[in-house]
């Protein structure tokens, strides 16, 4: 019923014209949350009680040996059964059987290769999201890497396939930064991730390394998501076809993006995390499907502590920004320090959404514990981040619903996903403007190199639009530009919705890029 009345609401919105129509509109429905694209699947068990389990930090992945002077990684994608919410056992999807996956602490000038080995029952693409990757080891929606032990199926489909095994050219020449590497198959991106298919990919450098930010044990990478749970513990996905082999996307009710009501961070639900009271560096990302963050940490009986941000999707700002509250759309990541030292010790700071309600307003706690020397700082001056300066060429996409065969699903220009029909061929090294329009929220990525926000709505930049990024958080109606230039690799690439359900659902558009003309 609750389904039917808000297909019926929409409906008539996309009648009305889309994105104007939705334009300042706080609410879509009644079971859409503020602030959301999305609606929430309740879990079928009871959830724990935040702050009850520490905050775990994802192991860091070494290299096995090198190979043509690159150093050489070895991954396996398997399942395995995990402890998630205490005294149960829930079955992931993990890179090297981990949720999230191992964190790769990689340098810029050094290249690595990843050795991708498929143990899951289906085939898998792992992309590197915010790396500038030549286009073989992209990821590419439709280069399946098939399970070992199936050499027959899935043969008809059109991409490069590999099979058991497939390496990935990572030749790291960017400049510090936080990634993090996910599943990208076409149609079935949203159930891989949310089965655990993530994980961070740090790329350092000299100019981060000489600053004198926190770090050690006070530099904490947070990975953001919600899941759901089954009655026994399992996490949750209203896939429509639970084999996740053919038919993509999620039941009617949830095309807006799936919002699971438990909050975990690093994998843990809600948990608590004991601190020096002195800065602390935070690495965030939201690896969420479809829901979006507006972090705030609270203190009792205090003012909140604000977040001075450092760097963005594409690494360190030129210089500091500070928020009260932190809006972390799905793929984005924020580098931002917190001064624990603010609060006596025994105070108990958390990290809040305040688009949350209940339990999805609580995010992560720290409790200051300790007294300690901090001889950290931020620097007015972090780094040198080059203007863009935009050519003459301009082009547009339209974020919106539309048709997917039979079904319904999300479009870019009013096109599904069509993996051999370009939406754009770019000139490497010509810088353009890209205008983004949306009828409701959409997270806007575009792969192979970052960009930086002009305008919106014909404003300056928003207040997380700072520095180099991969993905921008268009918010419902709204229209951002943002200046874009591709360098070094020529082939084919994606820029898609971060919203993963409407990913899956065809919001997706190759992007060629060529060498240009001599
Ligand atoms: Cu985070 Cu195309 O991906
Ligand atoms: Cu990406
Ligand atoms: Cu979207």
């Amino acid at each position: 019923m609750r389904s039917l009345s808000r297909r019926g609401f929409l409906g008539v919105l996309a009648a009305a014209g889309g994105s104007a129509a939705l334009a300042g509109c706080g609410a879509l429905g009644i079971d859409t949350p503020p602030g959301q694209t999305g609606d929430t699947l309740p879990s079928a068990r009871p959830l724990p009680e935040p702050y009850r389990v520490p905050l775990p930090r994802p192991a860091v992945v070494r290299p096995v040996g090198t190979e043509g002077g690159a150093d050489l990684y070895a991954i396996t994608q398997r399942s395995a059964d995990v402890e998630i919410l205490p005294g149960t056992r829930t079955t992931i999807w993990g890179y090297d059987g981990t949720f999230p996956g191992p964190t790769f602490e990689t340098r810029t000038g050094r290249p690595i290769v990843v050795r991708h080995r498929n143990e899951l029952p289906v085939p898998t693409v792992v992309h590197l999201h915010g790396g500038h990757t030549p286009p073989e080891s992209d990821g590419w929606p439709l280069d399946l890497l098939l399970p070992v032990g199936q050499p027959t199926a899935h043969q008809h489909m059109p991409g490069d396939l590999a099979l058991g095994t497939r390496d990935h050219h990572y030749p790291t020449t960017q400049r510090a930064a936080t990634l993090w590497y996910h599943d990208h198959r076409m149609d079935f991106t949203g159930p891989a991730v949310y089965f655990g298919l993530a994980g961070l990919h740090l790329v350092r450098d000299e100019v981060e390394e000489a600053l004198p930010l926190p770090r050690g044990d006070r530099e904490i990478p947070l990975v953001l998501c919600d899941r759901s749970f089954t009655a026994d513990a399992q996490f949750a996905y209203p896939a429509l076809d639970r084999t996740l082999t053919r038919l993509p996307g999620v039941e009617d009710e949830w095309m807006e993006g799936v919002l699971g009501d438990c909050i975990l961070v690093n994998g843990a639900p809600w948990p608590v995390a004991e601190v020096d009271a002195a800065r602390h560096r935070l690495r965030i990302l939201n690896a969420a499907n479809a829901r979006r963050f507006s972090l705030a940490l609270e203190v009792p009986g205090g003012p909140n502590l604000p977040f001075t941000q450092i760097g963005s999707d594409g690494g360190l700002l030129a210089a500091p920004v500070e928020h009260a509250t932190l809006d972390v759309a799905p793929g984005e990541r924020f580098d931002v320090v917190v001064d624990l030292g603010q609060v006596p010790v025994g105070t108990e700071v958390t990290m809040v959404n305040v688009l949350g309600r209940g339990g999805t307003r609580e995010v992560l706690r720290f409790r200051v514990v300790r007294a300690a020397r901090d001889d950290s700082a931020v620097p007015t001056r972090l780094s040198e981040v080059e203007q863009l300066v935009p050519g003459p060429v301009r082009r547009e996409f339209v974020f919106r619903r539309g048709a997917l065969g039979d079904h319904r699903g999300w479009t870019i220009n009013d096109r599904t996903f069509d993996p051999d029909g370009s939406q754009a061929d770019v000139p490497l090294g010509e810088t353009e403007v890209w205008r983004f329009r949306t009828d409701v929220h959409h997270p806007v990525h575009v792969h192979l190199d970052p960009f930086q926000v002009l305008a919106r709505d014909g404003r300056g930049p928003g207040p997380f639009d700072g520095g180099w990024k991969d993905t921008v958080d268009v918010r419902p109606g709204e229209i951002v530009d943002v200046a874009v230039r591709f360098s070094d690799y020529a082939g084919r690439f994606v820029m898609h919705c971060h919203n993963l359900e409407h990913e899956d659902m065809a919001m997706m558009a190759t992007v060629r890029t060529t060498r240009s003309k001599p």
